[in-house]
């Protein structure tokens, strides 16, 4: 099951409304919100206000994936803005454990995602607390960079140690560089939900360009 979540990133955020209702009309899966403090990454976007802003605008389930320092001070505020998956970055989490325990206490699905010089040895103490682990495929901060080919291997990594623990229903996100192509290689490897931010909101047919990017992940 490929889920596609465009990243709002890449959208035109003075008409973001309409943007989400063109890409939910085009087939999208969820909606990627991409969070950044100017700390833990170098770009500055949005927070929990237009999380709440864009609510009412669609349906599908907001992914919102939090590049911040001191992550725990914001996720309720996120998950009462209306996310419903919340995933933060191990690398900024000296207290995990706790931290993946507070976005499950909070209403919302709990993910975790390493950067791509992160090892996944990193989060195998806390699997039992994650949903979700979001591999970057790009180092965080911007859209529109060039997918890493050597994350594969720990995509594959990532799925075989999944199954090997028996925990199935965790879904592996790949965030960075997908499109035709690499969204192919990622799904080779385990991958199941794709981010896609240029690759989607870059192309004037929106349904054209998720379909594509579906098309090659399931091929
Ligand atoms: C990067 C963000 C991504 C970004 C992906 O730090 O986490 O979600 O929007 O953009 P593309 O698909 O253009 O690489
Ligand atoms: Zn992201």
């Amino acid at each position: 099951m490929t889920k596609l979540a465009p990243s709002i990133l890449s959208a035109d955020f003075a008409r973001l409304g309409e943007e989400i209702r063109d890409v939910e009309q085009g087939g999208a899966d969820w909606i990627h919100v991409d969070v950044m403090d100017g700390h833990f990454v170098p770009n500055l976007t949005i927070g929990p206000l237009v999380v709440e802003a864009i609510r009412p605008h669609t349906s599908l389930p907001l992914d919102v994936h939090l590049m911040i320092e001191h992550p725990e001070r914001y996720i309720n505020d996120f998950v009462r803005a209306g996310a419903d998956w919340i995933t933060v970055h191990q690398e900024v989490c000296p207290h995990l454990h706790r931290t993946l325990a507070q976005i499950r206490e909070s209403g919302a699905k709990a993910g975790v995602a390493l950067n791509p010089g992160t090892s996944v040895s990193a989060i195998e103490p806390v699997l039992q607390e994650v949903d979700l682990i979001l591999l970057m495929t790009v180092n965080p901060g911007f859209g529109g960079q060039v997918f890493i080919p050597s994350v594969t291997r720990k995509i594959r990594e990532t799925t075989r140690l999944l199954r090997e623990r028996g925990f199935t229903r965790v879904e592996i996100e790949v965030d960075g560089g997908i499109q035709p192509g690499t969204a192919r290689e990622a799904a080779a490897a385990g991958a199941t939900v794709f981010v896609a931010g240029s690759a989607v909101f870059g192309q004037a047919d929106r349904k054209q360009a998720l379909d594509a990017i579906r098309a090659d992940a399931e091929a």
